[in-house]
């Protein structure tokens, strides 16, 4: 045997360390997952540090409508109705589907399976086991702000 044909490895060889690295990353993704469902990320409905973020002028949202502004990587529905300014999550507690506004009724639809809200997130009818998470909003010198969960 030859110095050229010492470095060759087998077929087997070459199998058996294939099939030997496909077992260990297989194994590592596993506890991954077994990881991540034990400790699940802080973010991931812990309490985050409230910041005050602008939402936009006064003057662009008139009583009875509604726009969607991102709060902290949250998409939030802000609501202008008779009562004042209100912001809740627009992810639905049944299958986390966006919610939308609905000028006519004041209220917030699911599209997905019609569960209803209202402005404060409280569930009035459908499969939503839960309100909507509602977010404190400040008013400053013609500006609307959020400032955090309520
Ligand atoms: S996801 Fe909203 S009602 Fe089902």
């Amino acid at each position: 045997m030859d110095l050229k044909d010492e470095k060759k490895i087998s077929r087997r060889t070459f199998l058996d360390y294939a099939l030997g690295g496909s077992i260990v990353v297989s194994a590592l993704a596993v506890l991954g997952s077994i990881f991540t469902y034990v400790y699940p990320s802080r973010k991931e409905g812990g309490a985050e540090k409230a910041e005050k973020v602008e939402a936009g002028p006064v003057g662009d949202l008139p009583v009875g409508k509604a726009k969607p502004v991102v709060y902290q990587g949250k998409n939030v529905m802000l609501m202008h109705v008779q009562a004042g300014f209100f912001a809740v999550d627009m992810k639905c507690t049944h299958l986390g589907c966006m919610v939308e506004w609905e000028t006519d009724s004041q209220t917030l639809k699911c599209p997905c399976h019609a569960a209803f809200f209202d402005y404060q997130g409280k569930v009035i009818s459908g499969p939503a086991p839960k309100p909507l998470p509602l977010y404190k909003v400040e008013v400053s010198k013609d500006m609307i702000y959020i400032t955090g969960l309520a």
